[in-house]
């Protein structure tokens, strides 16, 4: 969207103001689909869970991976209308729970929609025996996450060596496993990981086809943006996994994936306005309308930095700056090292790309400041 436009916008709602733009999100699935053609796209609505985008993946012909009840029945909502036998096959196919830990009220609810449910350990498949044994499994293992932004190995995946005796472990109670997963962690723009994990994975389903035909392999998210622009292009990792794929694994397999960010980070901005100016210790800092505690919780919880523009105004000698929030706490700081120009004056706009995943579903509303309203265009 052009910078004038986004002017007008801020002009006409206020700020701090987030925009997101569907024909980008409708561009990374394609984009998604045409790289992967054999991976089929579960959208982890974690990063972004704005019914507006789900509605627009779903029209697309996106699946989806859900992470509690919440995230499940706010997929269900789109298909609550349809009949029986058409709403339990969607749920099989195109949506996968995708927590290994569920709460036992969870199991229980979700009983009735005989869902794909993901699990790492045994004391979950006692849990789901109990409580919801219409379940399709699929065994979460735990692979490398070298160099990506955000880990998961440290929490979550049995250890390969483990794999087999826990998806046999599953048969023995009565309950059918469906495939094998894993997540080599969030903005993975190491290439090795997903080679790592495919091959980890292939082992594994070697091993229990001796006795167990199974239908999947879930290559989990981690699918990078282009933050900085110097990140592995999606098309690149494609190839890379597209040629272990077929390497690895029989045509019949189903391969399914549940990208998060890639499908929305590029597809949202954020205007916010400047309502402080100081110099301290010789910097100079412009408070900003939102910040950690709001739309850029990202920079705490998804270890994601986030870059400004001036939207207003270009002319002024450029200084490093830093960018700080407009709560009383000292840890509220979104930069510190932002090259802006320095003669930014109350009332001018900063603009932020990149900001679709993993920003709004976190924000807050700490010391009563309003989160961002968010205008959703091109739906
Ligand atoms: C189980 C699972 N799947 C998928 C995702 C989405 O990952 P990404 O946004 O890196 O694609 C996450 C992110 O937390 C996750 O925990």
């Amino acid at each position: 969207m052009e910078e004038s436009f986004l002017l007008e916008l801020a002009e006409e709602h206020g700020t701090p103001l987030f925009i997101v733009d569907h024909d980008i999100i409708r561009e990374n699935y394609r984009r998604f689909r045409t790289a992967l053609p054999r991976v089929q796209a579960y959208y982890a609505i974690k990063a972004n869970p704005e019914p507006e985008i789900i509605e627009t993946l779903f029209k697309e012909g996106a699946s989806f991976d859900v992470a509690s009840l919440a995230e499940f029945l706010r997929v269900y909502n789109l298909i609550k209308s349809w009949r029986k036998q058409e709403k339990s096959g969607f749920i099989w196919d195109k949506i996968i729970y995708a927590n290994t830990i569920k709460q036992i009220e969870t199991l229980k609810r979700l009983r009735p929609y005989k869902p794909l449910v993901t699990y790492d350990n045994e004391s979950e498949l006692v849990k789901i025996k109990e409580h919801c044994d219409t379940a399709g499994l699929v065994c979460r293992v735990n692979v490398p996450d070298t160099g990506s932004m955000v880990e998961f190995s440290s929490k979550f995946g049995v250890d390969p060596a483990d794999a087999g005796y826990l998806i046999e472990k599953a048969f023995s109670l009565g309950l059918s496993v469906e495939g094998i997963s894993f997540h080599v962690g969030s903005q993975c723009t190491n290439p090795d990981n997903y080679v790592t994990a495919l091959n980890i994975s292939a082992e594994i389903l070697d091993e229990v086809e001796k006795r167990h035909r199974l239908r999947l392999i879930d290559i989990g998210g981690g699918f990078p943006i282009a933050y900085l622009g110097n990140e592995i292009r999606f098309e690149s990792l494609a190839r890379i996994i597209n040629s272990e794929l077929e390497r690895l694994f029989r045509r019949e397999l189903e391969i399914i994936a549940e990208p998060g960010r890639f499908m929305v980070a590029n597809s949202a901005v954020l205007i916010t306005q400047i309502i402080g100016k100081a110099k301290r210790k010789g910097k100079l800092f412009y408070y900003i309308d939102d910040g950690v505690y709001g739309t850029f919780s990202g920079v705490v919880y998804d270890h994601c930095q986030y870059h400004f523009s001036s939207l207003n105004k270009k002319d002024g000698e450029k200084e490093i700056c830093a960018v700080v929030g407009p709560t009383c706490d000292g840890f509220d700081k979104v930069s510190m090292s932002e090259e802006l120009p320095d003669d930014l004056q109350l009332g001018d706009y900063l603009l932020t790309r990149n900001i679709g995943a993993y920003t709004t579903v976190s924000a807050t509303d700490y010391n009563g400041i309003p989160r961002a309203k968010i205008l959703h265009m091109n739906r």
